[in-house]
């Protein structure tokens, strides 16, 4: 049994987590819950002040929970790596997403790295939770810190656990979540699987190699991409058909095995479904090798919002209005229901749009207090702020499309209030609304 086998069991294990954004500050709070004494390391003094102010800026934690654990003295957020000579435990929980290319850009993960290898001691656990291509746990992070004369899996121990969160799920919370682990050697895999069945309450789940663990969360996120961009071609067709998805897709889930739902929606976004699939697409490349499905399924994402604006037009053509001049309130901007994240949201694109063609452009989002928007080829940039609500505005507001579902607002009687609506997300269940219309 190693030493750090007892500082897990004992929780006496002090765990630094590098990146506080939405995956490193909720598994920095898990952890002091569980009786870790935790660091949190990030780049952005902000987000370190915030933190250590118990200020939260993550809508799954609240300030009150912070200000508890920072008041325990378990957390102590810093704008530097040198808590990482005290840390028994590194989790690394930084960006990585593609660059303009649609390339992984690893470069947080690296430069994460480069501070670990610097302070990297015998009897350390070093755990990548950033989704990855595979391979870049063995192949970039263990040569970085094999620099150093420690030898993995006998000094200090290297394995990736794909962080599996849920930004606003409140049934599936980080503890109720179950983990799959892999680490470079079995040693490796036993004391991070250690790690994670100390703090997590579902199943952890080991595997075989840290590459393994990598491709299990592509595979996650690829099997939603490929489905909602599945369901989203349809949804295209079927409406020309005049036959509606939801219904379908209502009626299909009755089928007690062999289906699962996926809805329709502007456009899969956030920083995970959209992004992973696409690092394994570059990774394919190296075996020649061409991943088509994910190919397909991110063509049809990426035309999701043109899609979006041609329904726009098209509706507001059928009161005899032009884009040019419609006043537009685009309901939600975030890119799912009840949270304030924006990533790769639909939002970006067709706001743009709509200000390019003419339009004149309000949004309305609880979570989402102002929003920037850059026209890619006017190059241009928009910074725009949400209104308040107030049902009795929206009579002004030619079209009403709505993005996001944002739960507690009374959807029926916005749709008996609005001129027209353009509903991406069902939002509006009643079908006798002959002035709203669906994707
Ligand atoms: N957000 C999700 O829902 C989700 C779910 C599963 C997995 N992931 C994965 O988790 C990883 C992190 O995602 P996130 O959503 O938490 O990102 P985020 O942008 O919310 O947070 C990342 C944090 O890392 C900090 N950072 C960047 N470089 C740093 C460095 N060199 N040193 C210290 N701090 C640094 C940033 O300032 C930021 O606060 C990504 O790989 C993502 O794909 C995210």
């Amino acid at each position: 049994m190693t030493s750090l086998t007892d500082l897990i069991k004992t929780k006496k294990a002090k765990v630094a987590v590098i990146g506080l954004g939405y995956v490193g500050l909720p598994t920095a709070v898990e952890l002091t819950k569980a009786g870790y004494q935790v660091f949190g390391i990030d780049i952005k003094k902000q987000r370190v002040d915030s933190v250590n102010k118990g200020k939260s800026y993550i809508l799954d934690i609240s300030s009150k929970e912070l200000k508890e654990v920072i008041k325990n003295k378990k957390l102590a957020a810093f704008n530097n790596y040198l808590p990482l000579k005290k840390a028994n435990i590194i989790l690394i929980c930084v960006p990585t997403p593609l660059d303009k290319n649609k390339n992984p850009d690893i470069s947080y993960i690296l430069s994460t790295t480069k501070e670990v290898a610097k302070y990297l001691r015998k009897e350390q656990l070093i755990i990548l939770e950033s989704s990855t291509y595979p391979e870049t746990t063995q192949k970039v992070i263990l040569p970085a810190l094999a620099k150093n004369k420690l030898k993995v899996g006998k000094h200090f121990f290297l394995a990736h656990c794909p962080e599996r969160l849920d930004p606003g799920n409140e049934k599936y919370r980080l503890k109720d979540v179950s983990r799959a682990v892999g680490g470079i050697t079995k040693e490796c895999t036993r004391l991070a699987a250690e790690f994670y069945r100390s703090f997590i309450e579902a199943q952890v789940f080991p595997l075989s190699s840290a590459t393994a663990a990598e491709m299990t969360k592509i595979l996650e996120n690829t099997f939603r991409l490929v489905n909602i961009s599945m369901i989203n071609e349809l949804a295209l067709l079927v409406g020309r058909m005049g036959i509606d998805i939801w219904e379908v897709i209502e009626a299909a889930k009755t089928k007690p095995y062999g289906f699962m739902p996926f809805y329709p929606s502007p456009k899969c976004a956030g920083h995970c479904i959209p992004i992973t699939p696409f690092f394994l697409n570059y990774t394919a490349k190296r075996y020649n090798f061409w991943t088509k499905f994910i190919d397909l399924a991110g063509e049809i994402n990426e035309q999701m919002p043109h899609y979006v604006m041609t329904k726009i037009i098209w509706v507001l053509n059928l009161k005899g209005k032009a884009v040019r001049k419609a006043k537009v309130l685009v309901w939600g901007a975030s890119y799912k229901g009840d949270i304030g994240d924006t990533r790769e949201s639909a939002a970006f694109d067709i706001i743009a749009d709509l200000i390019r063609k003419g339009a004149r452009v309000d949004y309305f989002d609880p979570f989402v207090k102002k929003l920037y928007v850059e026209h890619r080829i006017l190059k241009r940039k928009y910074l725009l702020r949400s209104i308040k609500y107030s049902l009795k505005k929206i009579k002004e507001y030619d079209l009403v499309l709505i993005l996001t579902d944002h739960s507690g607002f009374d959807y029926d009687k916005l749709a008996k209030k609005s001129k027209l609506v353009v509903d991406t997300r069902n939002a509006i269940k009643s079908r006798r609304h002959k002035n709203v219309f669906r994707l």
